[in-house]
């Protein structure tokens, strides 16, 4: 069990745990108490954030915990209009350069896709990165393959399929020289959650580091229907997303007019 208790030489007794944790830590009065019975614990670490004499025994849990001056006010770390000029900022990108991405970055961003939160802690996501040409080109090409096959009937999606196809060597991923998979075994009704918000982490560490990024839908909709594009992939799973990343050879210059969504229950 990788919580273990309190250490009590350290323990001021404030009772913070308690708060975070209800099922788990115990106020007896003098001392409050570690006592996992129903075995309810999901590791989400609450306790050993919360703490602030950093009491709570552990056994190691992936990483050791660490702080850094912003995790207190982390709103002055990157206030608002900052965060939401970023995020405005952030367009699927269509057009990459040709150099690849060094694979210290990719690192970064399946980092940030692992820390994304997941309903009950859920941790069993995997992350495939292909970087591999012939094989983004073979998976490209599968995929797309099984996509034509669904719209042949529609001209208006052949004819830019042939503008695609003229501009682009590999089309369904605009010739961006990685994708990252990531992908579960689809058991849990909170996977699809899980890997949107993982993949959006991705993305958003993506931009951060002067890269972009699509969301590619296609593949996540074909993996779940093929066996032989999961193969070709070396994955297993049932729920999936896949994200294009590259250097971007575009450069907005404005935030376009997005209409706005309806919203209830405000003024
Ligand atoms: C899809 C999803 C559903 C969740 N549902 C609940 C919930 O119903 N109640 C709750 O207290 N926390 C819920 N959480 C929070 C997770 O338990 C939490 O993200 C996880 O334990 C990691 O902790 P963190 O978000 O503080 O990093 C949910 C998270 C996600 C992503
Ligand atoms: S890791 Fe989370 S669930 Fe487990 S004891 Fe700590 S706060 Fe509770
Ligand atoms: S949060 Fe830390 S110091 Fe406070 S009661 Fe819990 S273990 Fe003790």
């Amino acid at each position: 069990m990788p919580i273990l208790g309190i250490d009590y030489n350290k323990c001021i007794n404030c009772k913070k745990c308690i708060m975070q944790c209800t099922a788990k830590f115990w106020d007896e009065g003098d001392k409050v108490v570690f006592d996992d019975k129903y075995k309810s614990c999901i590791l989400c670490g609450h306790c050993i954030a919360v703490c602030p004499e950093d009491a709570i025994l552990h056994e190691k849990m992936g990483s050791e915990p660490y702080t850094y001056a912003e995790i207190i006010n982390p709103f002055e770390y990157i206030p608002y209009e900052k965060m939401f000029n970023f995020l405005n900022s952030i367009r699927s990108t269509r057009e990459y350069k040709k150099d690849k991405v060094p694979d210290e970055l990719l690192r970064k961003i399946v980092r940030a896709m692992q820390i994304g939160p997941t309903g009950s802690n859920m941790r069993d996501q995997k992350f495939k990165v292909i970087t591999d040409p012939e094989l983004l080109k073979a998976i490209g090409k599968a995929v797309l393959d099984e996509r034509l096959k669904l719209v042949a009937e529609d001209p208006a999606f052949m004819e830019r399929q042939k503008i695609a196809d003229e501009r682009y060597s590999n089309p369904l991923y605009h010739d961006a020289p990685a994708i990252i998979i990531m992908y579960c075994s689809g058991s849990n009704s909170m996977d699809h959650y899980n890997i949107g918000i993982g993949v959006t982490y991705g993305r958003l560490v993506a931009h951060s580091l002067g890269l972009g990024t699509v969301w590619n839908g296609y593949t996540s909709g074909m993996l779940e229907q093929h066996k032989e594009i999961i193969k070709l992939a070396e994955v297993r799973g049932k729920s999936w997303g896949v994200l294009e990343v590259g250097y971007p050879a575009v450069k907005y210059e404005r935030v376009p007019p997005r209409p706005e969504k309806k919203i209830n229950g405000l003024d």
